[in-house]
């Protein structure tokens, strides 16, 4: 027998797809919902060929309440919800505001009110380390206590704000609402069978997408930007955490949700999710041609505005609360990616 019917907004996203397969593998019953703003039908194709299922899947726009709500009058036995439908690109959230701020806040606020509704909730969101901002010296590695900086895009303060929504939600609805925030540092990588993975649109901001894509050819030059931080190398640290182990991450959230509520000591709780490890922009690009043999030109260019420093989780609450660690080598990490870049543009 299945276990809970579990809604994934954004389900055909980036990490949503992930996170359906390890909900599939962990017996959940699977409901995805996305309105392919950023991702594109094949993505079930790839889960059901992974799984041997396939999701249950709705075309929807979270933002517009009328069509969620009728997603939820078809599915009223959904027991809870992982939340990732939202906008993602810093530059973007720059120029387009309030686009940002209906989609990632809208979208929400709809979906709290809708699982409400539904009786007892439970709601697993998706946040970033972004709410960190340039943590202190003496705060690294981020531990789940160091303090929130202000936002320094529209989009990093959509999460800020998406986790006060979360926050003032659970304490008004503390009956019937429990939730579960997880701060990612950086998902990287794709499934080893290479039949999901990241599909960045247009040129990619992320490292690893631009790193592939240069490996690909398909661009010319990879821009390092900054070797003059205060770092041991002088490039950005950050910590690159493998979407499968990030995808795992979730089902343990949803698995305190729904059986192990009772250890809850509060119906709000926060999780840094990384290795606890942080590589340098350079060492990843060195790790790149370790890992795949493939050298990757790049320069040193000015820096990225409104970059952080270096930031790399503490995860030990989300080692021990959920059990949960990430595991996977980066060598192993860095090869899945290239073997789905490699696929996507039919390399051999
Ligand atoms: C940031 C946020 C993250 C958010 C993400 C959304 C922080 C610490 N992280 O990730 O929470 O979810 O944006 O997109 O605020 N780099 C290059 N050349 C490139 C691309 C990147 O050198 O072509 C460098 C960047 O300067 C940075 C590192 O690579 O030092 C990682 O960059 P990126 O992959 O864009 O992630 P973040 O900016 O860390």
């Amino acid at each position: 027998m299945k276990k809970a019917k579990v809604l994934v907004t954004g389900g055909t996203g980036y990490i949503g797809a992930h996170t359906a397969v390890e909900l599939f593998n962990a017996g959940y019953e699977v409901l995805l919902a996305d309105n392919f703003s950023n991702s594109s039908p094949d993505v079930l194709d790839g889960i059901e060929k992974i799984t041997g299922e396939r999701p249950l899947f709705e075309e929807v726009d979270c933002s517009d309440y009328d069509a969620f709500e009728k997603l939820f009058e078809k599915h009223s036995d959904i027991r809870a919800a992982i939340h990732f439908a939202a906008y993602k690109a810093v530059g973007e959230s720059v120029e387009k505001p309030l686009m940002y701020y209906k989609n990632n806040l809208f979208s929400l606020v709809n979906l709290i009110e809708l699982m409400n509704r539904q009786g007892k909730s439970s709601i697993v969101f998706s946040s970033s380390c972004t709410v960190y901002g340039q943590p202190a010296k003496e705060n690294l590695p981020v531990s789940e206590k160091a303090p929130l900086q202000p936002a320094t895009s529209p989009y990093g303060r959509t999460k800020q704000i998406c986790e006060d929504i979360l926050k003032d939600s659970a304490m008004a609805y503390k009956d019937k609402l429990n939730v579960i925030l997880l701060r990612y540092f950086n998902p990287i990588g794709a499934h080893p069978s290479a039949l999901i993975g990241e599909l960045p649109r247009g040129v990619p901001q992320n490292l690893l997408p631009y790193i592939t894509q240069t490996a690909a050819g398909l661009r010319d030059v990879l821009s390092v930007y900054g070797n003059d931080y205060s770092t041991p190398d002088g490039s950005c640290i950050r910590d690159y955490i493998y979407v499968c182990d990030l995808a795992k991450a979730h089902v343990a959230a949803m698995e305190r949700l729904l059986d192990k509520s009772g250890e809850m000591k509060d119906n709000i709780e926060y999780f840094n999710l990384g290795t606890g490890t942080g590589l340098s922009v350079l060492e990843l690009i060195d790790l790149f041609k370790k890992s795949t043999g493939v050298d990757v030109p790049y320069r040193i260019t000015g820096r990225r505005a409104g970059d952080v420093e270096q930031v790399w989780a503490d995860p030990a609450r989300a080692n021990e609360v959920l059990s949960w660690k990430a595991t996977t080598p980066i060598e192993d990490v860095l090869a899945s990616a290239w073997r789905w870049e490699k696929k996507l543009r039919g390399i051999a």
